[in-house]
């Protein structure tokens, strides 16, 4: 109920304009993005680096219905690449966008030519670019563009959700030999007839989606937080004869940092995901939708305006 009333309000206006005035929401959002600019970004990913962790950078937006303001990410991602390899820090980081915000609602055909100059920038900086996974509605668009850009860019990363009943079957589909796949739960509202509802669904899916994925020939990426899942991965790694180094697990900055840590110790790789920017309204949103045990925090932010 609650988390079905949080991604509503993610997709407001009206409340976005509430939250982004709120002089306290900004200590709420400094936990969960690394800052507004591009500087900030490369520090969090020095920083990163320095404790044994890989990133991969966001540079926040979505939704997009402004060819502009399109432009203007894509020209973002151009920049801080450009950062990246001139600041050394093209070994440890990668970048991670959303077609939504490169103009896809608009032109899928921009936003597959962004995204695409996207890539060529990160493949001269020697690093890749995941591509995000958005609501069910663009799944099929985005899988369609990630295979023309794989056709230039083969290490272009996907991202599948395991609360979608369709991924086990996508999974196995694109777990071929050179390919990165991202496997998370799922971030937004999905209706019962494409998506899971129940946590435990979700999870036997994701589970279903780890064999999938370990058991193929690319590079598994789990993105999770969830400690069950986080053994069962390294558990399927050893059953299927993996070495440490030919999957990783991700985690979002911020969130579950010893962990993060713990596992880098242990020598997994381990990639943090670290958005940045000043539109960070929908990302934040979904996170407290992940975790209620926020909200009466963030809710006593608002309150106390
Ligand atoms: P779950 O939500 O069950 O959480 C497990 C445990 O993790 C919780 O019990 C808690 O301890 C901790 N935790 C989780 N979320 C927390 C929070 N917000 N605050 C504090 N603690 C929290 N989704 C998507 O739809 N498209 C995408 O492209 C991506 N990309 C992506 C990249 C990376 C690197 C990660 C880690 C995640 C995503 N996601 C995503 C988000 C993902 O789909 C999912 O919503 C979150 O990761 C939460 O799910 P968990 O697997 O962590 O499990």
């Amino acid at each position: 109920m609650l988390r079905s009333a949080i991604l509503a309000a993610a997709r407001s206006s009206k409340i976005e304009r509430l939250v982004g005035t709120a002089p306290l929401s900004r200590s709420v959002v400094r936990r969960y993005v690394a800052g507004e600019t591009t500087a900030d970004a490369l520090a969090a990913a020095r920083a990163l680096a320095a404790d044994g962790l890989l990133s991969t950078l966001d540079y926040l937006g979505e939704d997009t219905l402004d060819m502009a303001q399109a432009e203007f990410t894509r020209d973002e991602y151009l920049r801080l690449l450009q950062a990246l390899k001139e600041e050394g820090l093209a070994e440890t980081t990668e970048v991670s966008v959303k077609l939504s915000a490169l103009g896809q609602d608009i032109d899928p055909e921009a936003a597959y030519r962004h995204a695409s100059e996207i890539c060529e920038s990160a493949a001269k900086a020697e690093t890749t670019v995941t591509v995000d996974m958005e609501d069910h509605t663009r799944t099929d668009s985005t899988l369609e563009i990630l295979g023309r850009l794989r056709a230039n860019f083969p290490d272009t990363g996907a991202v599948l959700q395991s609360y979608l009943r369709r991924t086990e079957d996508d999974c196995k589909d694109l777990s071929k030999e050179g390919s990165r796949v991202r496997l998370c739960k799922g971030a937004y509202k999905e209706p019962e007839s494409v998506a899971y509802q129940g946590k435990l669904d979700v999870d036997r899916s994701y589970v279903r989606c780890i064999n999938a994925l370990m058991a193929g020939e690319g590079y598994p990426m789990l993105a999770t937080h969830d400690p069950r899942l986080v053994e069962i991965g390294i558990d399927r790694a050893k059953w299927f004869d993996r070495d440490k180094d030919s999957f990783e697990f991700q985690m979002l900055y911020g969130i579950r940092p010893e962990e993060q840590l713990r596992l880098a110790a242990e020598g997994y790789r381990v990639r943090c995901y670290v958005p940045y920017g000043d539109q960070w309204y929908g990302y934040l949103m979904r996170r407290l939708a992940e975790r209620p045990a926020n909200v009466s925090f963030f809710a006593r932010s608002l309150v106390s305006r």
